[in-house]
Parts: C-alpha cells; sequence; structure tokens
C-alpha cells in the first residue's frame, strides 16, 4: 500500500464525516412528505431532499477546502457534464451525487446512496459511497485498498459468465418498449446466472467491488454517479472501461464494470 499524502487522507476523511452527518438528516426528512419534480421524463426525479443533500455538502467543502472546485449532480446548469470531465478544472475538485438512487429513496426502498468522487487534475484520488439507511460505507484511495465499514473488500472469484450476477439500469431516454437495455439483457438471458436492475448506479458500482455482484453495465451515467465507485472497484481488484474496453474516464457514457475475469466475455456479449 502507498504511503497516503496528508492531504488526501484528510478530505477522504471530510468526506466521510460529511457524507454520514447528511445522511442522518436524509433518513430524517424522508418520514415527511415529499415534493418531487420530474426533469426529463417521469423516470427522472428530483426531491427537495436531493437538493438540501446537495447544498449541505457544497457548504461543508466551501468552507472546509474553498480553493477546490465542485461538480454536483443538481447544481450543475451546465447540461454538458461529460465536456467539463474532457477538461476538468486543474487541482482538487468534488464530483457529489447527494442522493443516487432517488426513485428508490421517494419510494422508501432502502436502497439508496451519498457519492462523492473526489480526483486531482481530473485522476480520481478517493471516493465514498454511504447508504444511510444501512449505514453501508464503502470507500477507497488510490493505492490505498477499497473497504466497507473499515473491513477490505475485494471482487468476487467468479470465472465463466454462467456464474455472473450482473446489474444494469435504465437512463431516463431509454425507459421505452423499444429500449437498448432491453434488448441487452435480451443477449444476456440464459447465459449470466441472472441480471438485477437495483436502482442506485454507486450503489451498484460498490456491489461489484465486495463481490455480491459480478459485473454491472450501464449508460448515459453521468461524472457524480460514477466518480467515487470506480475508484473503489478498481482498488477492490476489479476492471471499469467504456464499451469499446478502453479504460473509463469520467467523460465517458457508457460503463462496463466487472470482476476483471468476465470482462472479455461480457464486452462482447454487449457489443
Ligand atoms: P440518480 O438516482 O441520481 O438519478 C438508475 O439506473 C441509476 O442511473 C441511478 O444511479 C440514477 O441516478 C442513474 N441515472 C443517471 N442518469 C439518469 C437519468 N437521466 N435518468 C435516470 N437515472 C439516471
Ligand atoms: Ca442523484
Amino acid at each position: 500500500m502507498k504511503e497516503q499524502p496528508a492531504n488526501e487522507m484528510a478530505m477522504l476523511n471530510s468526506a466521510i464525516s460529511y457524507v454520514q452527518e447528511v445522511g442522518k438528516l436524509i433518513v430524517d426528512r424522508m418520514k415527511m412528505p415529499l415534493r418531487i419534480n420530474e426533469k426529463i421524463n417521469h423516470s427522472d426525479l428530483v426531491t427537495e431532499v436531493d437538493l438540501y443533500s446537495e447544498s449541505f455538502l457544497r457548504e461543508r467543502i466551501k468552507r472546509d477546502y474553498p480553493d477546490h472546485w465542485i461538480l454536483s449532480e443538481e447544481a450543475n446548469t451546465d447540461t454538458d457534464a461529460y465536456s467539463i470531465m474532457k477538461q476538468p478544472p486543474e487541482g482538487y475538485g468534488w464530483i457529489i451525487d447527494p442522493i443516487d438512487g432517488t426513485t428508490n429513496f421517494i419510494h422508501g426502498i432502502p436502497h439508496f446512496a451519498i457519492s462523492i468522487g473526489m480526483v486531482n487534475n481530473g485522476i480520481p484520488i478517493c471516493g465514498v459511497v454511504y447508504n444511510p439507511m444501512t449505514e453501508d460505507l464503502y470507500f477507497a484511495q488510490s493505492e490505498g485498498g477499497a473497504f466497507l465499514n473499515s473491513q477490505p473488500i475485494q471482487v468476487g472469484p467468479a470465472k465463466e459468465m454462467s456464474e455472473a450476477l450482473l446489474a444494469t439500469g435504465f437512463q431516463a431516454t431509454d425507459w421505452k418498449p423499444d429500449s437498448v437495455v432491453l434488448e441487452q439483457i435480451g443477449k444476456i438471458a440464459g447465459i449470466a446466472r441472472n441480471v438485477r436492475i437495483i436502482g442506485s448506479a454507486s450503489l451498484d458500482l460498490c456491489l461489484v467491488a465486495s463481490g455480491q455482484l459480478t459485473g454491472f453495465w450501464h449508460d448515459g451515467l453521468y461524472p457524480w454517479d460514477v466518480a467515487a465507485g470506480l475508484i473503489i472497484i478498481q482498488e477492490a481488484g476489479g476492471k471499469v472501461t467504456n464499451r469499446e474496453g478502453k479504460p473509463f474516464c469520467l467523460s465517458d457514457n457508457t460503463l462496463v464494470a466487472s470482476n476483471s475475469f468476465i470482462h472479455p466475455a461480457l464486452l462482447s456479449i454487449l457489443k
């Protein structure tokens, strides 16, 4: 394990305290009636709790790290987050999803997370994904390993697609009868062990990192959905690429993640 720079350790510890603090507030607010707004369509939603969580996190970061930049889902007025990540600002940055899995949150399904990925000159340096319902805290730091609640985690050992449990999800614009994801599931049906649609990309990536899932693919994810999970999987021994098989960048809009062993087979089915 690499000796970690003190400032990056401090950022990771700060992110952990922020997500645990805001997680309690999110769980309290879940008991109250929610105001829900549609974004792209009725499958792409935001609540006032997403906005509250986001402003809480932004304020904490601005207070503690005033010279760092922040990219976050709901405050992103530049709709093209991919182009921001193609030429990321210099220095340290925080990439935030204040609630990942908003539809689960709205429906009271205890599977959503706060995700914070930290980068330096665009390169991921650490990540935190926290499910405030289960209090599961996943985190990783570059060359420092990946952890769930302080225990090291690693990807699962499956070598064959027949042993692989996969997950995916629909981007809002693909939620339609001739969906690309439905076609992809059609190609995988009967080959992999099975497919799950669980509804939180950051947690799906963490489930691959901890070996519960063998692989995950999803189109149209944004940097805030994946910035933390990417480094958590990599540090747990997994692989993350775009659909062409090139190492995943935060400006890519296709993502394939796995325990690495099944990666070539998964890529070739999805082609
Ligand atoms: P969200 O809950 O933060 O919107 C669902 O398959 C996963 O995809 C969730 O992690 C969801 O994040 C994410 N996602 C990203 N972009 C989305 C979009 N435009 N519509 C629906 N889900 C989206
Ligand atoms: Ca979100």
